[in-house]
């Protein structure tokens, strides 16, 4: 099964998400605009994982989620990998608590629960809204949204999902591990 870690934010952080993208979904040729219930934040993509490796995966997800302080975060700007002008995945990004650590606990917990073909990659936490089959100029797009400030949230959980590709890929989540009490003051 493919799988990977992920947060996702409440439910009146993405209706800012939403109505701030809602004038642009369909509007720009070539995007492919994914259903609002996928909508989900990387922590780590772990790739192919037997199925006999679940049982302590989700306890290793469990310890690490408990170890690590709910992050605070923001969504205060919108990009492109592998840029805006030449943009695959258009995505809402990040400011606040950088969550390396968080990231990094969750691959090594993975890797050693026998994850094998856990993704290397470096982590750039961010929150996919659309995809394009080919390379594209997304320069308008960013800059008609370049005012956005998103209201302040806190990650209170880790999601251990599942991914079906197909014609189009389907998400189930196996399960949730509360984060920590942020520190006080
Ligand atoms: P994306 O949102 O930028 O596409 C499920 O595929 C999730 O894992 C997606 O959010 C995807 O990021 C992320 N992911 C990270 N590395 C991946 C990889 N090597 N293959 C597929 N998805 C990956």
């Amino acid at each position: 099964m493919r799988l990977f870690a992920a947060l996702v934010p409440p439910d009146e952080i993405l209706d800012e998400i939403e109505a701030a993208i809602a004038p642009h979904v369909g509007q720009v040729p070539g995007l492919r605009w994914p259903d609002r219930a996928t909508w989900h934040i990387t922590l780590a993509f772990f790739g192919e994982v037997p199925e006999r490796v679940l049982p302590e995966l989700e306890v290793r997800l469990a310890r690490t989620a408990a170890r690590h302080p709910a992050p605070a975060l923001a969504f205060d700007h919108f990009g492109a990998f592998s840029s805006v002008r030449r943009a695959r995945v258009f995505w809402a990004g990040l400011t606040g608590d950088p969550m390396t650590r968080l990231a990094e606990s969750v691959r090594a917990g993975a890797r050693r629960a026998g994850a094998t073909e856990t993704d290397e990659k470096r982590f750039h936490p961010h929150l996919t809204l659309a995809r394009a089959k080919h390379d594209q100029d997304l320069t308008s797009l960013v800059e008609s949204l370049a005012g956005f400030t998103g209201a302040p949230w806190r990650a209170e959980r880790v999601r251990l999902v599942s991914s079906t590709p197909g014609a189009r890929v389907r998400y189930a989540s196996l399960g949730e591990w509360a984060l920590a009490p942020p520190p006080r003051g």
